[in-house]
């Protein structure tokens, strides 16, 4: 029996990050996945580049959450439960959860377990009556959801535009694999980040507080401690640039000088101006997303956008029937 007062722990074991880390650092275009931003301080550092000024997305995907609210709220039936995938700090979902009394149980999904236990304490003390299971565990990975008894439906969330992290294609995959826990009452609620002028977005991922590049940054210091090594954040700097060509922020960190770090026994070798590929950040157009979701087996029940038709939150059904 799964005890709620604990995290449901599959999070990847340790030998997970050196593998990832020295894979990437030792390919011919250097690069590191951006799920491994999230330690403790770099889930950190997201909160607070989510409150800033430039960085648009979560204030108006927060702002459509708030604003469509009751149509959200009209898809869940009697004991239903919300499943959400790289919750983060749960604050986007806390007034549905709040507000809608259909829901009995709030599953969040984190690769991160101190931001999941932040969240729990959180929503404990919010929530007394509510079932919270949360899920420390990495969502590309064969991810096995706990069994939790209900009689309504499911609403399965991925916030934040963290689909634009992938590839389209690999998205098309990601979300096929979703929609297979999903059934005909279920639902699939997504947050994609439109098209726009290459000026604000990268002013949103070049913030003049310099948040996003301390995030970035802080993978190298994740590195230097997880992996015992001397690679320096002082060796590198940020940059955020949109291809238009591709539709997508690039995020990079680049070495300031030629430099051989030793990172678990391995050396890795910086040549001055070497770009180490940090974030792919896609952003699509409805009709683009629409067509991935199709091609993924989701149909497109409704788009919720907010005025200025920056950010969009796709509510998708399940393809197959009951
Ligand atoms: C861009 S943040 C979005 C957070 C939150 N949903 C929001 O909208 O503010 C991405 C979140 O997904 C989590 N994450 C990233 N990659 C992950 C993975 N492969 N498996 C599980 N969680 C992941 C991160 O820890 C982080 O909390």
């Amino acid at each position: 029996m799964i005890n709620s007062d604990k995290i449901y722990d599959q999070s990847p074991p340790p030998q997970d990050f050196r593998r990832e880390v020295l894979t990437g650092l030792t390919s011919e275009k250097k690069w590191l996945s951006p799920k491994l931003f999230y330690d403790a301080k770099g889930s950190k550092l997201f909160e607070e580049i989510t409150r800033l000024e430039e960085y648009y997305p979560s204030r108006t995907e927060k702002w459509i959450l708030d604003n469509y609210f009751r149509e959200i709220c009209s898809l869940f039936a009697e004991d239903s439960m919300l499943v959400e995938l790289g919750a983060g700090d749960s604050s986007k979902t806390e007034q549905i959860i709040a507000q809608c009394n259909k829901i009995s149980c709030y599953m969040p999904i984190d690769i991160s377990k101190v931001t999941l236990a932040d969240s729990l304490s959180k929503y404990r003390k919010k929530f007394p009556n509510l079932k919270i299971i949360p899920v420390c565990a990495d969502y590309t990975k064969n991810l096995v959801l706990p069994y939790y008894k209900h009689s309504g439906n499911l609403g399965l969330f991925f916030l934040g535009s963290t689909i634009g992290n992938f590839e389209p294609h690999e998205a098309g995959d990601f979300l096929k694999e979703c929609s297979e826990i999903l059934d005909g009452r279920d639902f699939f609620i997504i947050g994609v980040d439109l098209k726009k002028d290459k000026e604000t977005l990268e002013k949103a991922y070049n913030d003049s507080e310099e948040v996003t590049a301390k995030f970035n940054l802080n993978l190298i210091t994740r590195i230097r401690h997880e992996l015992n090594s001397d690679i320096e954040e002082d060796d590198f700097y940020h940059k955020a640039v949109y291809n238009e060509r591709e539709g997508r922020i690039e995020m990079y960190l680049i070495a300031k000088r030629s430099f051989t770090v030793d990172i678990s026994g391995s050396r890795v070798d910086f040549y001055e101006g070497e770009k180490v590929h940090t974030e792919n950040s896609y952003k699509y157009s409805v009709d683009q997303f629409t067509d991935i979701c199709k091609s993924s087996g989701l149909k497109k029940e409704k788009v919720f956008t907010d005025s200025e038709s920056k950010f969009a939150l796709f509510v998708l059904r399940t393809e197959k029937s009951n």
